[in-house]
Parts: structure tokens; C-alpha cells; sequence
């Protein structure tokens, strides 16, 4: 792979930022989602390293990269379609399906596993297990060690985890605070 299109403009903070468009491409008035990942494409194929950038953007619009996208980007960036392939699969923060309406993150690092992450996070996936509109993964810490059992719900930090605040987070409650 020629390097020129990974230098440059790299962003790991995360590919899934906010701002995620499930229900189609609008990028350049562009009417379908080729086409909008194509006019993706070309706002960044001049930048130095542009394909981490593209990708974050797909990512960022859809909230996954689709097995459709990658040709487009390939040929927009002149690159081999296992090129681009190879990039996306190597960095694990890329989705490669779409994402759940919900998406809870409980923290297994060690100080929330200390305040019960491990029994949270079993009796959270087992409820979800069936739901396919809620999607339940593990990071390891947040950075919010002290208010453990620590996690996320649809990007908002939450502590002090239940069963019952999870719940209510999910639902939307106001009530549940930080
Ligand atoms: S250990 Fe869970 S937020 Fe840091």
C-alpha cells in the first residue's frame, strides 16, 4: 500500500463521533449512498493521507463502513479494493455492520470490576442477548474510575451503574444523573 494515503490527518479518538445518518447518505446533495460516499471520497482525496480521514467520515455519517463502500473509495483514491479492505479491518474501531438503535459500553477495567463491572456486564448482556435494537460491549476505562461501575449509554458517560439506571438511560430518563 502506498503510505501517502495513511500519513497525515490521522484522528484515533474514535470512529463513531455523533452525527451518525442512519437513514442515508445527504453529503453534497448527493441521492444515494455510492454517491454520497463517493463525494466523500473526493472532498478528502487531495489531503495528505486521505483515507483514514474518508473512512472516519463514512463512519462518522453512517456509523459503519459498508462492504459496498469500500470499491467506491478504491477508485476515487486509485487504490486496490484489498487496500482499502485491509485498512478497514485492521483498525477494530471501524464498524463493518450497521450499529444498534441503543448502544450500552460498560467499563472491565479494574476499578469498576472491583465495584461489581463483572456481574453488571454478564446480567446486561444476558438481558439485551435477545433485543437486537440494544447493543452491549465492554471498554476498559472511561476515566471515570471513582463512580464505578462505569459506562455508556448512546455516548453519555454514566457512573455508579445499575441494572435499574441502565434502564432508565436507555428509556431516556432525565433523572439519571452523571
Ligand atoms: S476503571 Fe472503569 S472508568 Fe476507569
Amino acid at each position: 500500500m502506498d503510505a501517502r494515503h495513511l500519513r497525515g490527518g490521522v484522528d484515533r479518538g474514535g470512529v463513531n463521533r455523533g452525527g451518525v445518518n442512519r437513514g442515508g447518505g445527504t453529503t453534497g446533495g448527493a441521492t444515494t449512498r455510492t454517491q454520497a460516499i463517493r463525494a466523500l471520497a473526493e472532498q478528502h482525496a487531495n489531503r495528505r493521507g486521505p483515507l483514514l480521514p474518508i473512512l472516519h467520515a463514512v463512519a462518522d455519517e453512517y456509523g459503519y463502513i459498508d462492504d459496498a463502500d469500500i470499491p467506491v473509495i478504491a477508485h476515487v483514491l486509485n487504490l486496490s479494493r484489498a487496500e482499502v479492505l485491509g485498512v478497514v479491518t485492521f483498525y477494530h474501531d471501524f464498524r463493518r455492520t450497521p450499529p444498534a438503535q441503543h448502544r450500552i459500553q460498560l467499563c472491565r477495567a479494574e476499578a469498576c470490576q472491583s465495584v461489581g463491572a463483572h456481574d453488571l456486564f454478564a446480567v446486561t448482556r444476558e438481558t439485551y442477548a435477545d433485543d437486537p435494537g440494544v447493543e452491549v460491549s465492554e471498554v476498559f476505562c472511561l476515566g471515570n474510575c471513582a463512580l464505578g461501575p462505569a459506562g455508556m449509554v448512546d455516548g453519555r458517560l454514566l457512573g455508579r451503574l445499575t441494572r435499574e439506571r441502565l434502564s432508565q438511560a436507555l428509556a431516556g430518563a432525565s433523572e439519571v444523573g452523571p
